[in-house]
């Protein structure tokens, strides 16, 4: 297994624009299906994740070229409505190819969505709407096996605001015949970001942002170039280095409105913050200060993906903080690791108090999810002496070359594969 290898106490500091986001750019791959033409997507991240997608819509017979952060796809060709298991288990988000192709063949086969270990992430509230719009599905060892002689639009009302449900019932919706309402629906960015892109292929959707999406179904969905918004949360992990290892940082391309709950808690910390356009500053304080609560939620409350990363700079700072994990049941097998590492975490079910200590140390901890991993490359930035933080590929799915990033701003990072 790859581990990085991370030298502790160089701060990380200096300039960086933040990549495409990683939670925004998947959805909107797995919509290009729908579309029956030209699709440009521009500021791609380069990561694992990407790739899986980019591999999944080869298979469904989807022209894919790339350049640079640049992929052109053209779904004209798409000749196949199965996803290979092998596919399916790396990467949750291919659940999103279900609503996708049947919203453009009313046909699809898929195997279970594996993804991250950090919780039971069951699909009940995707499939429970797709019945509703006509889709018969039968489930056969684990595989999906779905057909939709007619889709239609419905009133639905998902019992909680899921991303990926809210996702793949607007790209069944974005064709089905008539009017599709989703209430409770999730407010995400990301949400809002594929809404965009569809709408720039001519959907007909309105109320993203908002806890009610309509969605009145079209035809056809026409061409597009769209350029993928920054990521949130590689901004949030990278504030949060700078602000663990006494760093200054100055990113760009990235958007205060988006990230509010993260930025007002490192303010709470004592890191000194300056907003512009489109920037944020960051000045680390000589000491990190912590007293206060943490509940994850859906969008607008705390990002559940923050919250590991959070917890990893909360070790170091001054006080308590109580961090409440309401989003995913088993989200903290990282505080094992770091506590590890010198930290001071209590857990109670869903619960983590985390207590401030002066120092971590350096040793060899093993990530067994992707934020849950990024958590531990910034524990060991900030502790004395080496550690070996293994499990490089939960990383790699949602970070762009994590070590080039690090090692540019002042890190010592080594991946060893
Ligand atoms: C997406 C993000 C992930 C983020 C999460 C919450 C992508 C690719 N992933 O994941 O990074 O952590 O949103 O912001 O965008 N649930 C059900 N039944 C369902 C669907 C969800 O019970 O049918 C539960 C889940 O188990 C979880 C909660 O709802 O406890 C939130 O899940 P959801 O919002 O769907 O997250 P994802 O779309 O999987």
């Amino acid at each position: 297994m790859g581990y990085y290898e991370v030298e502790g106490g160089y701060a990380i500091d200096g300039e960086f624009a933040v990549r495409g986001s990683k939670n925004a750019v998947l959805p909107i791959l797995a919509a290009t299906v729908l579309v029956d033409d030209e699709v440009v997507l521009e500021n791609c991240p380069q990561i694992a994740d990407f790739f899986v997608s980019l591999e999944i819509l080869q298979e469904l017979g989807c022209s894919v070229k790339q350049e640079e952060r640049t992929v052109t796809i053209n779904s004209k060709g798409l000749f196949r409505n199965e996803i290979q298991e092998d596919m399916v288990s790396k990467m949750r988000s291919s659940v999103l190819f279900l609503g996708a192709l049947l919203g453009r063949t009313k046909k699809a086969v898929m195997g279970h969505p594996g993804g991250c270990t950090i919780g039971r992430r069951p699909i009940d509230l995707h499939l429970r709407a797709f019945e509703k719009m006509g889709v018969r599905m039968e489930e056969k060892e684990g595989i999906f096996y779905c057909h939709a002689p007619l889709l239609l639009g419905y009133h639905l009302y998902l019992d909680y605001p899921s991303v990926g449900a809210t996702e793949n019932i607007l790209l069944l919706a974005v064709k089905a015949e008539g009017t599709t309402v989703i209430h409770n629906a999730a407010r995400e960015p990301e949400i809002t970001a594929l809404v965009r892109f569809l709408r720039s292929c001519g959907a007909e959707i309105y109320g993203e942002g908002t806890p009610t999406i309509m969605i009145e179904g079209v035809t056809q969905l026409h061409g597009t170039v769209f350029t993928i918004p920054f990521d949130r949360i590689e901004a949030g992990t990278l504030l949060c280095a700078a602000a663990m290892t006494g760093g200054k940082l100055h990113l760009k391309n990235a958007e205060r409105q988006y990230m509010e709950q993260t930025l007002e808690v490192l303010e709470q910390t004592g890191c000194g913050l300056r907003y512009e356009e489109e920037a944020i500053y960051l000045q680390a304080p000589t000491r990190l200060l912590s007293d206060f609560t943490i509940a994850t939620g859906p969008y607008p409350a705390f990002p559940t993906d923050m919250q590991p990363i959070m917890m990893s700079l909360l070790t170091l700072a001054k006080g308590t903080c109580m961090i409440s994990e309401t989003v995913f049941e088993a989200r903290f097998r990282h505080a094992e690791e770091l506590c590890r590492m010198g930290a001071n975490i209590q857990m109670h079910r869903r619960n983590a108090a985390v207590f401030g200590v002066e120092k971590l140390y350096g040793t060899k901890v093993e990530a067994s999810d992707l934020r849950g991993g990024a958590a531990l490359l910034l524990a060991a930035l900030a502790a004395e002496g080496t550690s070996q933080v293994y499990g490089n590929i939960y990383i790699e799915r949602g970070y762009e070359k994590i070590e080039d990033v690090l090692t540019f701003l002042g890190g010592r990072v080594h991946l060893h594969v």
